[in-house]
């Protein structure tokens, strides 16, 4: 069995190649020599030559990958060959949409298959682990890092996360189209304060247990192989140090059998979280801690022998820590073949494939959302349309591609306007208006966006006056969101507000396609702009997908992930909020409530809003008791309008009463549905223990008797309800 190789293999090994397993250098060395841009390349070689490195990160390709490997399995004394990680995020070089944006499909299948597609490429590279999935849930759309998870709630954001883990590691790990997954930050990343990345996270026991942790639960449930740590602190102590997170209920009480990876340098950096005194001190409460892997903060590799032989770690710490990397490499097969990752031919053939472009196209329409059509602007007629396209997004074939794109090159995403042309019989004008970003766009430095440059409003405005319709695609460029990329004004950056307003002026007929990597405040243009589609970024397919949706070859199905705010004044906003003890005015002029005096208090698009070229209509919802803790809950579900569409069923509950109080409503099940016109389909939904529960403050699973009531409809916005009692 493979505990027993492990085992066999442990006791072979001296102190420092256990530890060596235990270290993560990024990629110091390719096919040439050691890289430019590490400083002590040579260093690093020779710990690989020793056998002191049991992973790199960020060396891909089969040569490289081959390059490396060669050493660790022919120069080192016992040959044991590295696992390679990426941050294979939404795809390698052919990229799906950014996973919150896949979140928007609420598709399982597309989700899980998109993961396959990604594992598929990346492993014909070399690669045989990513980075991912996210799962950290947010409510605070300033974080930048929204866009790689898959949004703010905990029950899709599981499902998502299974999907996920499932599609990247497959069936069989072994498989040379399959890669361990990593579930990642753990944990509470996502809560990070103000929504300023690195931040502070302080957040409560019963959101710790029933907000936070489950997406994470489920992906041990579903096999996941690794765990990333988080840069952020919990309750004061940095979670590379915290052996609540990381012993406690991940390795004991939830029986990870899996290895836990530091994020990159964050044991280092626990000296100026003030709660390491130095380096070495950083790898004792690492070790203890739990966790497993150092990526690139030196301190395993150079400090954790001389901490064994001073008696300040047990040396049955590192013998768990190797032990759980090995086992993962041996599931991998690394050991049967360490150049199973490494066949040229098979990188020529996949990478790029047809059968790639194909499945990236396909979930990049699924994760489209139309959030407003007012008089069936949309879809587009097909010819003899005056088309004027606005904007510098509708003809950038890089921004699509999104943030964590490292292998994917600049210029490979489809533009809107190359989408357009393949629509020949109407005729297109382009303008593009002004500026997003002067210079260059090149990550990770800042991006220097355009404030005051609007010299092409005139050209914008006079292709405008002359069209049947107008393209404006707006937004956030693809470097606007991810890693250290937050915000703290969510609107439409740089003067893009002001274009959009000078050509409105001009002509009303405007669809909006917004490019974002976040929800944005667009209330002007909710109030004011007949169509708006949310396009977030795509992927390399991101120009087909948009404008077959615009002409209506493909209707739009997605739901929102994530609430989008009136202001970032309300930010964080949910819709799973608690009720409070003064949720309302109870008389028409009182004052003390829960609000804002120049806000409402209700979203601008609530979470799981998604229109259709169809309509839905909801009706007859019975709930049937079918035993202490299980209730049966239908409905009927029609399509009233002229087209065949897809509908994402939506039920909530609200358990009205309860030890710990519960939310005003909790997404509980969902179906996406296809119904011709005119047809009606009865959706079940089993409503048992795993759904009517929720964790007490001791962390506890509990499901308590009394009133419930379940919400069925199109979006959080419920329009049916019923009662019923446990
Ligand atoms: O995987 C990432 C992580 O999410 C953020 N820090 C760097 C890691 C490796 O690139």
């Amino acid at each position: 069995s493979i505990d027993y190789k492990v085992a066999k293999l442990l006791s072979e090994m001296t102190l420092e190649e256990k530890i060596g397993q235990m270290n993560q250098y990024n990629g110091f060395w390719n096919v040439t020599g050691p890289t430019p841009s590490s400083g002590d390349a040579a260093h690093k070689y020779e710990h690989l030559r020793k056998g002191y490195v049991g992973s790199m990160l960020n060396v891909r390709g089969v040569e490289e990958v081959r390059a490396v490997q060669k050493i660790a399995v022919e120069e080192t004394r016992l040959g044991i060959p590295l696992i390679i990680g990426f941050d294979v995020i939404h795809g390698y070089e052919t990229l799906s949409p950014i996973p919150l944006a896949e979140a928007a499909s609420w598709d399982l299948e597309a989700i899980k298959k998109s993961a396959e597609i990604a594992a598929l490429e990346a492993s014909a590279a070399g690669i045989n682990w990513t980075f991912a999935p996210m799962v950290d849930i947010s409510r605070d759309a300033r974080w930048g890092r929204v866009m790689e998870g898959a949004g703010e709630d905990t029950y899709l954001g599981s499902k998502i996360a299974i999907a996920r883990v499932k599609g990247f590691q497959g069936e069989d790990l072994s498989k040379p189209n399959t890669i361990a997954a990593c579930a990642k930050h753990w944990a509470g990343y996502g809560f990070t304060e103000s929504g300023k990345d690195y931040n502070t996270v302080d957040v409560g026991t019963s959101t710790l247990n029933n907000i936070i942790f489950p997406p994470f639960k489920a992906t041990v449930d579903a096999g996941v192989k690794t765990f990333m740590n988080s840069f952020n602190e919990l309750n004061g102590i940095p979670a590379t140090a915290n052996a609540f997170l990381q012993r406690d209920i991940l390795k004991e009480k939830w029986n990870f059998d899996g290895f836990v990876v530091s994020d990159w340098g964050s044991m280092a950096e626990m000296i100026n979280h003030g709660y390491a005194e130095n380096i070495k001190h950083a790898a004792e409460l690492s070790v203890i801690a739990g966790s497993d892997m150092d990526m690139e903060s030196y301190a395993y590799v150079n400090e954790l022998a001389n901490l064994v032989k001073e008696g300040k770690v047990d040396e049955g710490l590192i013998n768990d820590a190797a032990s759980r990397i090995l086992k993962v490499k041996f599931e991998l097969g690394l050991f049967d073949n360490p150049y199973k990752y490494c066949d040229e031919k098979r990188e020529k053939e996949v990478i790029g494939s047809k059968e790639i472009h194909d499945a990236v196209l396909d979930v990049a329409k699924k994760s489209i959302v139309l959030l407003k059509n007012e008089n069936n602007m949309l879809p587009l007629k097909k010819k003899g349309q005056k088309i004027a396209v606005i904007g510098t997004l509708a003809n950038d074939k890089t921004s699509p591609l999104g943030s964590w794109r490292i292998a994917a090159d600049d210029n490979t995403a489809v533009s809107v306007l190359e989408g357009l042309a393949e629509y020949p019989d109407n005729a297109i004008t382009y303008a593009k208006g002004a500026d997003l970003v002067l210079g260059e766009a090149t990550f990770p430095f800042e991006l220097e966006i355009n404030t005051t440059d609007k010299s092409g409003f005139e050209e914008a405005k006079n292709a405008a006056k002359n069209a049947d319709v107008v393209i404006m695609v707006l937004g956030e460029h693809g470097f606007q969101s991810g890693e250290a990329r937050s915000r703290s004004e969510i609107g439409l950056p740089g003067v893009q507000q002001d274009l959009l307003e000078a050509v409105y002026a001009v002509n009303k007929n405007i669809v909006l396609v917004l490019n974002n990597g976040r929800p944005l405040t667009i209330s002007w243009a909710d109030a004011h702009i007949p169509a708006i589609v949310e396009g977030w970024q795509l992927g390399t397919q991101s120009g087909h997908a948009i404008t077959q949706v615009l002409y209506g070859d493909y209707n739009p199905s997605g739901k929102l992930p994530m609430t989008f705010p009136r202001s970032v004044g309300q930010v964080p906003i949910y819709y799973n909020y608690k009720n409070t003890g003064r949720p309302a005015a109870n008389e028409p002029n009182s004052v003390f409530w829960s609000h804002y005096i120049d806000e409402s208090n209700t979203p601008l698009y609530a979470f799981g809003h998604g229109l259709s070229y169809t309509s839905f209509s909801y009706s007859n919802l019975k709930v049937k008791k079918i035993s202490e803790q299980h209730v049966e809950v239908s409905v009927e579900l029609k399509n009233t309008g002229k087209v065949k569409g897809k509908e994402v069923a939506q039920l909530y509950i609200r358990d009205l009463f309860a030890s710990v109080t519960r939310p005003v409503k909790e997404l509980k099940g969902f179906e996406l549905v296809e119904l011709e016109p005119n047809e009606t389909k009865t959706l079940t939904f089993q409503l048992t223990e795993k759904e009517l529960g929720f964790y007490d403050n001791n962390g506890d699973y509990v499901v308590e008797s009394g009133d419930f009531k379940v919400f069925i409809g199109g979006s959080s916005v419920t329009v049916l309800e019923e009662k019923f009692k446990l």
